[in-house]
């Protein structure tokens, strides 16, 4: 069950220019959070902003303590950036519904793709994936504009014995290019069937959701959208949905994380 908690900023790091991973004491959240849930956070100096801002849950651990990793884009963030250890913070969480894990195709290699600050949860959820699906083969692809953004990352998945495959923009590391290019190179290869969690921006999600359908691999994403509360009042944060039955979705209670099929992505 979500619940509205006043946590305690255990550490904050820098990770690469106007990226901060912050640690936090909320152990509640720690123990039911799941890969793909997100928490709504909100810096406990001042009133400005008013609004919680919302992030994924980059990784939970034992003794109650949790991660975020977050890019500062303006006020929330800026103020999220500043804070030091020790310093309270209000934490509302965990919130939407997470990755499905429940029935990967038998015999699929499961295919993990995320750029941006989309790469966020994806750590977690390929340690969940290691934990909960030993069975499964698991390739991880990720984008970013420079190879500063995603050193640590790649640090942190040495110990789950994952290479990520790597794309960025400046060509700095990796593929120079977009991630959902290395689709064709990494992904195409063996043609087994794939299950893929995608999560970046938009463009990125729309290019590798039509990737997916083409191939007729199941695909689900996790939507970023603007929201003012988290957990259904506002409804500022409806997207299209592609079928008959649900005209619009919400992101923070039907998502953040729906199969691809179910969005609209014009
Ligand atoms: C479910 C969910 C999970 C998220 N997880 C993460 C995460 O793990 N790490 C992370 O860095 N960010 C994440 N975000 C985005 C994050 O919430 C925004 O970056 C943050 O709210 C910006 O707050 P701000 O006050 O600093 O910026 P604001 O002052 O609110 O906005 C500054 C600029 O950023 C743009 N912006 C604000 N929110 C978003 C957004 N959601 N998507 C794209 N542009 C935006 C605004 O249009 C504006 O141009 C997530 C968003 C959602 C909905
Ligand atoms: S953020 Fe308020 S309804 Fe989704």
């Amino acid at each position: 069950m979500p619940g509205q908690f006043l946590a305690t900023v255990e550490k904050n790091e820098s990770l690469g220019p106007a990226i901060c991973r912050l640690t936090i004491l909320a152990p509640e959240i720690a123990a039911a959070g799941q890969p793909g849930q997100f928490v709504m956070l909100r810096s406990g100096r001042g009133l400005d902003p008013l609004l919680s801002r919302p992030f994924s849950l980059h990784q939970t651990f034992p003794h109650g303590r949790i991660q975020v990793l977050f890019k500062v884009l303006g006020e929330g963030t800026r103020k999220l950036a500043a804070l030091g250890a020790g310093e309270p913070l209000g934490i509302v969480g965990p919130l939407g519904r997470g990755f499905d894990l429940a029935a990967p195709r038998a015999g699929a290699r499961l295919g993990l793709i995320g750029g941006g600050m989309g790469v966020a949860p994806l750590f977690f959820l390929a340690r969940e994936i290691q934990r909960r699906l030993p069975e499964f083969g698991l390739d991880v692809l990720l984008g970013a504009r420079a190879k500063q953004e995603l050193e640590q990352l790649l640090i942190d998945f040495g110990p789950l014995k994952i290479e990520p495959r790597v794309a960025t923009d400046d060509g700095s590391l990796g593929h120079h290019g977009l991630v959902p290019e290395l689709i064709e190179k990494e992904w195409g290869k063996d043609g087994k069937l794939r299950q893929v969690f995608c999560c970046g921006p938009w463009p990125m999600m729309a290019a590798v959701a039509q990737r997916c359908r083409e191939r007729d691999w199941s695909c689900q994403v996790s939507l970023e959208t603007m929201m003012a509360c988290g957990f259904s009042a506002c409804l500022g944060c409806a997207v299209a949905g592609s079928g008959q039955r649900e005209r619009y979705f919400h992101v923070c209670k039907d998502g953040p994380v729906f199969n691809a099929a179910d969005i609209s992505w014009e």
